[in-house]
């Protein structure tokens, strides 16, 4: 199982004015931890709760879809194109690149094990999307289109672009070159799949973008370049099961909800930094502020009163931004809790060969980078305490399937306990909403005149100061 160390935000460590003391606040905030538990796992199948992401792990239906489509194509593409934007694309960006070979996309097939190249285009900068067009031989390329809502512009309007193209090369056979993952029943990608007779898989009722990495939105990309998505559900179910304990000691999704709450709104550190030391969880941190940020980031409480509340997550990658962030977060402003992610395994070890041994750098050979990078984490940790910066740590044994399914449920079941803690709702996303129909109005589409008309009206006022 994953681990999680929370001392370096204990008033022990970082003092009485930037810590948190975490034994007494833990039995202080216990009952209400277990309420908060307890309710979501009483809701969680109730329609119209969202939160159904919590029984993804359970879904042996999709499971088996996925895996039966996956090995119906083995072999016929050289390439998966993924189209989505936010939640449909942050996870399955995060986890293919913790769990594929590095480089992947530079491997030769057989390194690949005759697995398809993977890209995402998660936005729709023209010189981007054309480039990666220009070098994919689409008679050779899977095109997985995700879309919730099936009518988010840059998804569609990037799919448009690839299915002309697709067509272009392939005429009516162009059709088995794509598979959309969308709702079961409504929104546009759901009609046009209907009408071009696509392969669909269903993103659940009730799940959000943000939540939707265990079901197809994730595994059937997962599953198509091969990684073992049996590896992953049986991480998210032992997870799932330890974090049903509703005694906060046993819970570290609990522990860090309540942590990073308290550090916010009790010490005025409303910046949430996600550090992990390992290139592979880079696009972890990706993700994380996207679950954190959309989730928590809210106008109004439950009971409708104006709030403004949420913490601002902040990506960075040890050891690289030691080089960068680390001034800031050492001696600048201390509003902030990070969390280091460690690794204690790696795939590999690299030794430091023992040369240059009469110079100021020969201290280091015959070490190797495994022990360097655990050593930049524990000193950056401690330097952090030095100045009475708090700190939490989450320590994966190895960058698995298993230990990657466990560390993104985990961040899952903490932004939901961190919503009930923040008295807020976690599950809706009305200022992306309201960006998103801006953005209709603004290209014409049908039903969007008002906003349209109220769009020119600001622009032209802002326009003329
Ligand atoms: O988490 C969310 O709800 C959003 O980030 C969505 O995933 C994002 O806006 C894309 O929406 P859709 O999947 O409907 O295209």
């Amino acid at each position: 199982m994953i681990k999680f160390d929370c001392k370096n935000a204990d008033i022990r460590v970082v003092g009485q004015e930037n810590g948190l003391d975490i034994a007494q606040e833990f039995t202080n905030y216990q009952d209400k931890i277990a309420q908060i538990i307890a309710e979501l796992n009483k809701r969680k199948d109730k329609p119209g709760q969202w939160l159904q992401w919590l029984n993804l792990g359970y879904n042996e239906e999709t499971l088996w879809y996925v895996k039966e489509y996956a090995s119906l194509v083995r072999g016929r593409f050289d390439n998966i194109l993924v189209l989505g934007i936010g939640g449909s694309a942050l996870g399955g960006i995060a986890v293919t690149e913790a769990l594929l070979k590095p480089y992947w996309n530079l491997l030769t097939p057989e390194q690949r094990n005759d697995f398809p190249r993977i890209f995402f285009l998660d936005n729709i900068d023209p010189d981007n999307m054309n480039g990666l067009l220009d070098i994919l031989d689409l008679k050779r390329t899977l095109v997985n289109v995700i879309t919730k809502s099936g009518s988010t512009a840059e998804t569609m309007s990037q799919f448009m672009i690839v299915k002309d193209r697709l067509e272009q090369v392939l005429d009516d056979d162009y059709r088995k070159n794509v598979v959309a993952t969308t709702d079961k029943q409504t929104g546009v990608l759901r009609q046009i799949a209907e009408q071009e007779g696509y392969k669909t898989f269903v993103v659940p009722d009730d799940v959000g973008g943000r939540f939707s990495v265990f079901s197809a939105v994730g595994l059937l990309p997962f599953a198509l370049v091969g990684i073992d998505i049996d590896e992953i559900v049986n991480g998210i179910k032992d997870m799932d099961l330890a974090l049903k304990n509703t005694d906060i000691h046993e819970n570290i999704a609990a522990q860090n909800a309540l942590i990073q709450y308290l550090m916010d709104v009790k010490n005025g550190k409303n910046i949430s930094v996600m550090m992990p030391y390992s290139s592979r969880l880079k696009y972890v941190s990706d993700w994380y502020v996207q679950l954190w940020a959309e989730s928590l980031g809210k106008s109004e409480d439950l009971q409708g009163n104006h709030t403004h509340i949420g913490p601002t997550p902040i990506r960075a990658l040890g050891a690289t931004d030691q080089h960068s962030q680390i001034q800031l977060y050492n001696e600048g402003p201390n509003d902030k809790i990070i969390n280091f992610i460690r690794v204690e395994e790696f795939d590999t070890t690299l030794d430091i060969p023992k040369i240059f041994e009469y110079t100021g750098i020969g201290y280091l050979g015959g070490k190797t980078i495994n022990e360097l990078i655990n050593a930049e984490a524990d000193s950056t940790r401690v330097s952090l305490s030095d100045y009475a910066r708090p700190t939490v740590t989450i320590t994966l044994p190895k960058v698995d399937g298993y230990h990657v399914g466990q560390l993104l449920y985990m961040l899952e079941v903490q932004t939901a306990i961190a919503g009930a803690l923040y008295n807020i709702n976690a599950f809706d996303q009305p200022g992306v909403e309201q960006a998103k129909n801006y953005t209709y109005a603004l290209m014409g589409r049908a039903g969007y005149e008002d906003s349209a008309k109220t769009l020119q009206t600001k622009m032209a006022s802002a326009a003329g100061l």
